[in-house]
């Protein structure tokens, strides 16, 4: 079994991790960079940071279809159980063991209204620690925060980061993130889904390495790094 991160396309993502399939935002079928579809995608496990369109999307069509639980922030685990998914509520900077690592929610800056606007908690990252002790953290949709300097203190194998600007970190506040977070690795999301977010990831993968200790890996949508 190698553990694995597969890139789908925008802030969706697929981990591999001792034989488990935990999938992340999955925004597939109005995702115009999308990799694969919702009715194909493999889940165990269903990752979702916050309430937007773009990254609750598919989750409880996924969940219902394939019996995965939903691990997110109280208010979305609730909003995912409502229309019949089996869920794991745990709550910013508490951490779970769950069958394929432990996960810890991780503070985020952004937003989380629901589509329709209601309430969904607080946005958030996550930190899993894996079987095999290297550690992924999924920064999911978020500004730069200097706790993540924190985050980095705890030993980061993999860091999946957005870089499209706008909505989240650009590629200047990205590569800023990677020095405090300091990770092995580090792989872009959240760019190039439209023409708003469009990013030179192969630059900001130069800059990283020049300037930073991480390996960088910019993927196409369906691509992945072993872990
Ligand atoms: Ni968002
Ligand atoms: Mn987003």
């Amino acid at each position: 079994m190698t553990d694995k991160y597969t890139w789908y396309g925008h802030g969706a993502g697929g981990l591999e991790l001792g034989g488990h399939h935990i999938l992340v935002d999955p925004f597939l079928t109005d995702n115009p960079a999308a990799s694969i579809t919702a009715d194909k995608v493999p889940a165990d496990f269903i990752l979702i940071s916050h309430g937007h369109g773009d990254h609750v999307a598919d989750a409880v069509s996924v969940a219902k279809r394939t019996g995965a639980t939903v691990i997110s922030n109280f208010e979305i685990a609730n909003w995912c159980g409502a229309q019949g998914a089996k869920t794991h509520a745990q709550h910013l900077g508490g951490g779970h063991q769950h069958p394929f690592g432990y996960v810890k929610l991780t503070l985020a800056l952004h937003g989380s209204a629901f589509p329709d606007g209601s309430y969904g908690g607080n946005p958030c990252g996550f930190l899993i620690t894996p079987a095999s002790g290297k550690k992924v953290y999924l920064a999911c949709d978020t500004g730069l925060f200097g706790d993540m300097s924190l985050l980095g203190d705890e030993g980061i194998e993999l860091a999946v980061l957005p870089i499209g600007d706008n909505f989240t970190m650009g590629p200047a506040d990205a590569l800023r993130a990677v020095k405090l977070l300091r990770p092995k690795h580090v792989i872009p999301v959240h760019y190039n889904t439209w023409g708003l977010i469009a990013q030179d990831a192969g630059a900001w993968a130069k800059k990283v390495q020049a300037e930073t200790g991480a390996q960088a890996h910019v993927l196409k949508p369906g691509e992945s790094v072993t872990i």
